[in-house]
């Protein structure tokens, strides 16, 4: 054996170790980015998955557990699951708003104003002010990263303006001209509007712009997810505030959901562990078989000596077995067989001073051994 080239092997073993990890490495990083077939379903998961979102900085956040859900008879929740609506007080603005975060209200709405029977089921936020019923915008699961912002958005609420308002008629009348009679009424707009268009062209061509614009216009509601790492606090909702025509509603919410964490392991993929198993092998196995391809050309060992580094491993073996040895004996007074002898024994002398004898019998022993 010489002593420096096994060595100057193992070093250049480790420097292959650590290249074929960085290989590995840089195959996943790519996986995760770029290539196409794996990384087509993680992209998707983290953008279509509801209320689940990886920012660009690669801060991974999941707000499902934030999400309140209709209790089922059969289906055990997990536990500190919601079962009721969040509730956001509305202080000076005279009402209370109902809503949840990434689903419809766990309380369903009914004749919600300016929506169809149909989208009454996906109301993702309501309020109730004068005995109706306004939504704030239909649920959405599109969970946004802004920066260091956590945002989501329900759109397409209830409009803007009731219709039966007053003053917004009143101006539409006055912008529109005095061709129009005084029956004005929202579903007509079309038919007027062609009219308009045979009266006067450009004069009615602003007036569709402006007049689909309101039509268009409806209650939407931003909600703002900050985190909140105090594991006790429930998740809260804060109504912030509106712009001046009640239209867009504003939300913070403090969650410990909306903590930017690390991205699950996905089933299919190789883990860390993995990766490091993977390595190892790898390791292992050029050392064996560098180690033997070595031993058997330049050193032209046979047999067993050809191993890498046998007398090492030879030594590890005969050390583990002695201590194997050691241990098996020292535990053997614990074994049933003994159990007789002992038992007899303690009757007479107690436990003790039957130690006393067993640990210099062990001491004996280990001199023999040193011999
Ligand atoms: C809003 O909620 C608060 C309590 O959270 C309650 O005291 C208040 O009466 C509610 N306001 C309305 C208009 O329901």
């Amino acid at each position: 054996m010489h002593p420096p080239t096994p060595r100057r092997l193992l070093s250049g073993l480790v420097a292959l170790c650590a290249l074929t990890g960085a290989a590995h490495a840089s195959s996943s990083d790519d996986s995760s980015s770029a290539s196409p077939s794996p990384s087509s379903t993680t992209t998707t998961t983290s953008t279509v998955t509801p209320c689940v979102a990886t920012s660009t900085s690669g801060a991974f956040f999941d707000l499902r557990p934030d999400i309140a859900v209709v209790p089922e008879k059969d289906v055990k929740l997990p536990r500190g699951t919601r079962t009721e609506d969040y509730i956001a007080r509305g202080y000076d603005y005279g009402y209370n708003i109902t809503l949840n975060i990434c689903a419809p209200v766990v309380k369903g709405v009914e004749d919600v104003v300016g929506l169809t029977s149909e989208g009454w089921s996906t109301v993702g936020g309501y309020y109730e002010k004068g005995g109706k019923t306004y939504s704030l915008g239909q649920q959405s699961g599109a969970l946004t990263p802004r920066g260091r912002k956590l945002v989501l958005q329900y759109t397409g609420g209830s409009p803007c303006e009731p219709p039966d308002d007053k003053d917004k008629d009143d101006k539409r009348k006055r912008s529109r001209g005095v061709h129009e009679g005084a029956a004005y009424n929202k579903y007509s707009d079309d038919e007027e509007d062609n009219d308009n268009r045979d009266d006067d062209q450009t004069d009615s061509n602003k007036q569709t712009s402006s007049s689909s614009k309101e039509k268009v216009r409806r209650k939407s509601a931003t909600i703002s997810f900050l985190c909140d790492r105090s594991p006790d606090t429930p998740t809260a909702v804060s109504f912030v505030g509106t712009d001046p025509d009640e239209c867009s509603y504003f939300f913070e919410v403090r969650s410990q959901h909306a903590c930017a964490g690390a991205e699950p392991h996905k089933p299919g993929s190789v883990g860390p562990g993995g990766v490091f198993a993977i390595i190892f092998f790898i390791a292992l196995a050029v050392y064996v078989l560098g180690g033997i391809f070595y031993q058997r050309t330049v050193v032209k060992q046979r047999g067993w000596r050809q191993l890498p580094n046998y007398t090492l491993w030879a030594g590890i073996w005969s050390f583990l077995k002695d201590t194997f040895i050691i241990l098996t004996s020292s535990c053997a007074r614990f074994l049933p067989v003994r159990r007789g002898y002992r038992s007899l024994n303690s009757s007479s002398r107690g436990r003790y001073g039957n130690n006393d004898d067993e640990n210099r019998l062990i001491d004996q022993l280990d001199e023999e051994w040193d011999d």
